[in-house]
C-alpha cells in the first residue's frame, strides 16, 4: 500500500497488478497512475480532477443467491457480493457466463430476493415500477403500440397526465435519435432502433437507477459502437446511475467509470477498477495506450 499526497489531499493506493486502486476516504477522484511493475514504484501520476465523492445510491452487503430447483437441487448463483454503487456513476459488470451477473441485476431490480445479505438504498427501497429502469438484451416492446405509446406506457401506468407524458416521451425519443419515428410500430424499426426505444422507455420516468443486461449484445458492431456513444451522451445529459452487464471488455472499458470483474460460478465481485479515463469518450480513446492497458488487465483477470 502506498500513501501519496496530491494537492494537499491524502491518497491511499493499493498496487494491484500494474494499476492503482485508490480510496480517498471522503473524496474520490478521476486520475490514473502508471507504474512500471519492474520498478515497483510510481513512474507518473496524472491528475485529472478531484471531486467530492458521490454518496452511494445503493450498498449491496454480502448479497447471496441460492436457487432451489423443483427436484431439491441447489445452485449457488452468487456468493456474498458486496459493492457500493455511487449516484450518477456508470458501472459495468463483466464475468464468465453463469457467474451471476443477471442474477445480481435482478436482485437490484427487486425481481429476485437475496437468500442472504441485503441492499441498503440511500433513500429507501425503490419501487420497481418507477424507480428502476431495466433494459434487456432483446428490446421488449408492445407490438401493437406505436413507439411513442410504448415509451409513454410506464408514465401512463404511473398516472402522469397525457400532455406531460407525451411531451416527456417525445423529448426522450428525440434524445435517442428517434424523433421521426413516434408513430411507427416496433416491427417497422431495425433492431438497433428498437433497442433505442427500449432505452428511451427505461429512462422516461427518470428512474433512480438504470439496469442494462447486455443491451447491445445482439447488435452488429457498427450499431453497437453508435449506441455506445449515444448511451454515453444520454448518461452525460441525464446523470442517471447505470449498471451495465456486458461480455465485451472493450465495451465495458469504453463506457464505464468503474468496471467490476466477477469470478466464475458461484459468482462474486472479485475486483472493482476505477478506470480514470477521460469521461469525454470518443473513438480516439480506442487508440489510447492507457485504454489498451485496461483491456489487457481486464482480459487477464477474466482468464
Ligand atoms: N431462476 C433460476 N433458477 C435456477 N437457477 C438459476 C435461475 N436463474 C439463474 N440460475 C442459475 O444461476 C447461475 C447464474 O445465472 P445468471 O443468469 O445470473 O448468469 P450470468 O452471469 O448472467 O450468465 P450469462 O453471462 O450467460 O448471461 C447459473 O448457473 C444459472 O443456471
Ligand atoms: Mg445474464
Amino acid at each position: 500500500m502506498l500513501l501519496s499526497c496530491w494537492e494537499n489531499r491524502l491518497f491511499i493506493c493499493w498496487v494491484m497488478d500494474n494499476q492503482f486502486v485508490f480510496d480517498l476516504n471522503d473524496y474520490t477522484c478521476e486520475f490514473f497512475a502508471l507504474i512500471r511493475r519492474e520498478w515497483g514504484f510510481v513512474e507518473k501520476l496524472e491528475h485529472v480532477s478531484v471531486t467530492p465523492q458521490k454518496t452511494a445510491l445503493v450498498k449491496a452487503n454480502g448479497v447471496t443467491k441460492i436457487f432451489r430447483s423443483r427436484n431439491g437441487e441447489t445452485v449457488e448463483a452468487l456468493t456474498p457480493t458486496t459493492i457500493d454503487i455511487a449516484e450518477g456513476e456508470f458501472l459495468s459488470l463483466i464475468g464468465p457466463s453463469g457467474c451471476g451477473k443477471s442474477t445480481f441485476l435482478r436482485i437490484l431490480a427487486g425481481l429476485e430476493t437475496p437468500t442472504a445479505g441485503s441492499l441498503e438504498w440511500r433513500d429507501g427501497a425503490p419501487s420497481s415500477g418507477s424507480d428502476i429502469g431495466f433494459v434487456f438484451q432483446e428490446p421488449v416492446l408492445l407490438p401493437w403500440l406505436t413507439i411513442l405509446d410504448n415509451v409513454r406506457f410506464p408514465l401512463d401506468v404511473l398516472g402522469v397526465g397525457k400532455q406531460e407524458s407525451t411531451e416527456r416521451s417525445k423529448a426522450m425519443l428525440s434524445l435517442v435519435g428517434l424523433a421521426d419515428f413516434n408513430k411507427a410500430l416496433p416491427k417497422e424499426l431495425s433492431g438497433g432502433m428498437r433497442q433505442r426505444a427500449a432505452i428511451a422507455r427505461a429512462l422516461v420516468y427518470k428512474p433512480r437507477i438504470v439496469l442494462m443486461d447486455e443491451p447491445f449484445g445482439a447488435l452488429d458492431l457498427l450499431t453497437r459502437d453508435r449506441l455506445n456513444d449515444e448511451l454515453l451522451g444520454i448518461h452525460a445529459e441525464t446523470g442517471s446511475t447505470i449498471v451495465f452487464v456486458t461480455h465485451s471488455i472493450e465495451e465495458a472499458a469504453y463506457l464505464s467509470d468503474r468496471v467490476a470483474v466477477m469470478s466464475a460460478r458461484p459468482g462474486r465481485i472479485r475486483t472493482v477498477h476505477e478506470l480514470g479515463l477521460n469521461r469525454k469518450r470518443s473513438e480516439a480513446l480506442k487508440d489510447d495506450p492507457e485504454f489498451h492497458r485496461w483491456l489487457a488487465t481486464l482480459r487477464k483477470e477474466l482468464k
